[in-house]
């Protein structure tokens, strides 16, 4: 059993997990300038879930900067915000938050590395528009000087095989041994109903996309910050790559949960989706219903035999 006394409700730099019970501004608060190596959130997104209310747009963006300037405070010189949003939705049409949100990390001086486009297959089916399948995350830095490792986060290669053709290196392999570059497009499965981390929580990160942020942004001990915590996944993405976390949540159903999660995680008994698990594909496992009836062959004699009937009947 690892010690479950390893978190503790207040910020203490000394410590390892704060799961802080509350509003995120006074977590924030206690956290001294410079500290966080890295801030990774979903914010709310102001479309009426059942843990926010819905704002004016003008209002829910003060709402964001307010949290957002001390975020950029608490942030380390070294230091990365990753933070993650879909769309604002009024009256059927949508304001991708990533844009409207953008001047104002511009203006607190911090630079957009990358918007990496979170792609996933589950979600609303639209019948005026066609249906969302992704999100982003917009990677700012605090200065130039930013810690980023590639090589913990590498992905496999296409052609792990192929070899320099010509020149100097000719008939040796021309991939890098640990992998490429993960890119700015990430697939990977959000947490609805079959996941195995799916909680009563209706928007919570796969832990997942979080261990490859936390392992190139961040070293061992560095401090990671979520001030909208939800269920706890950045805390546990934390956990599993021997960084600090801290984060806050206000609803009490969720902050429990947290706690559950986190201690589970400690004691090595939570399960998640690993990293870098392929997609899950149903004709590659060959269920059934995975082909239209009405596309096969016999099924579509049944359908002229049914068609002649009506006729000969009518
Ligand atoms: C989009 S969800 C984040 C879910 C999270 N990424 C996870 O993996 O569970 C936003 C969360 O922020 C919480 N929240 C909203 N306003 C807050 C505030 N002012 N301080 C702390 N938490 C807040 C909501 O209750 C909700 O759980």
């Amino acid at each position: 059993m690892r010690d479950e006394n390893k978190i503790i409700g207040t910020f203490n730099e000394a410590k390892e997990i704060v799961l802080f019970y509350g509003n995120c501004l006074d977590l924030l608060k206690t956290i001294p300038d410079d500290t966080i190596k890295l801030v990774v959130t979903s914010p709310p997104y102001n479309i009426g879930k059942e843990y926010e209310k819905k704002l004016k747009l003008e209002n829910y963006i003060i709402q964001q900067v307010r949290v957002i300037k001390e975020c950029v405070r608490v942030l380390h010189k070294h230091g990365s915000i990753c933070w993650q949003v879909g769309n604002y939705v009024n009256n059927g049409y949508i304001i991708p938050l990533d844009t409207v949100l953008y001047p104002v990390f511009t203006d607190l001086n911090l630079k957009l590395r990358n918007r990496i486009i979170w792609h996933f297959e589950h979600g609303l089916h639209c019948s005026k528009r066609f249906s969302g399948r992704y999100e982003t995350i917009n990677w700012f830095t605090k200065s130039n000087d930013y810690t980023f490792n590639l090589d913990p986060v590498r992905v496999p290669q296409k052609y792990p095989g192929k070899k320099h053709f010509k020149g100097p290196k000719a008939g040796q392999y021309s991939s890098n041994p640990l992998g490429k570059n993960p890119s700015d497009l990430w697939i990977i499965p959000n947490v609805k109903n079959n996941h195995i981390e799916k909680t009563i929580h209706p928007c919570q990160f796969p832990v997942e996309l979080i261990e490859r942020l936390v392992l190139s942004m961040t070293d061992k001990n560095d401090w990671v910050l979520d001030p909208f915590l939800g269920v706890g996944s950045t805390i546990i993405a934390a956990i599993k790559h021997k960084r600090k976390g801290v984060g806050a949540e206000i609803k009490p159903s969720y902050f429990e949960i947290a706690k559950d999660r986190i201690n589970k995680e400690l004691n090595g008994i939570l399960r998640t989706r690993p990293m870098n698990q392929p997609i899950y594909d149903p004709k590659n496992a060959g269920k059934s219903l995975t082909s239209s009836p009405w596309n096969s062959k016999s099924n579509s004699k049944q359908l002229i035999i049914l068609d002649k009937k009506t006729k000969y009947r009518g």
